[in-house]
């Protein structure tokens, strides 16, 4: 493999396939970002008025899944969930923003980080 900058300053990379010299553009990062925005609505939302985990969970997947699609020009599924926190409670009527990255590429999958923040309209923006 063999990377080049073409005339426009596209990066792109030379590869081998079936005995053919191909190039595509390089994939950075910030190709796939994928931001994701919800209202929480009561229906999201447990007895005390917080968002459901599972709720939160399921949008983080679509966001994550949004944004692999979007790195492996393909339909992605999940293999496998390294590590969820939840630090602070999201409540009713809060915007929740979910932001979705590549960040490891290996041979037929990637490692997507996702982040999570929570916005009240009328206060400050939290970090979760
Ligand atoms: C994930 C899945 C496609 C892996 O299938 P498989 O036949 O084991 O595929 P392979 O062994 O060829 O692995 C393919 C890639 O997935 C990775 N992978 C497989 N299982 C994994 C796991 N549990 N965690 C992380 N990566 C995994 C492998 O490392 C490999 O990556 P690489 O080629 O970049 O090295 C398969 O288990 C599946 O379809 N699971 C259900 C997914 C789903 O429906 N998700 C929705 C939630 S229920």
């Amino acid at each position: 493999m063999q990377a080049y900058s073409s005339g426009n300053g596209i990066k792109k990379i030379q590869i081998q396939k079936e005995n053919k010299i191909m190039s595509r553009k390089i994939k950075e990062v910030k190709d796939s970002i994928t931001v994701m925005t919800q209202l929480v609505m009561p229906n999201d939302t447990n007895p005390l008025n917080n968002l459901m985990g599972g709720n939160l969970m399921r949008w983080m997947d679509v966001g994550a899944a949004i944004c692999g699609g979007k790195h492996c020009e393909e339909y992605v599924v999940t293999a496998s969930v390294d590590h969820v926190s939840f630090e602070r409670a999201i409540q009713l009527g809060e915007v929740v923003t979910i932001k979705s990255y590549v960040t490891r590429a290996f041979a037929t999958s990637v490692e997507i980080f996702v982040e999570v923040f929570a916005w009240h309209l009328r206060h400050q923006l939290k970090f979760l």
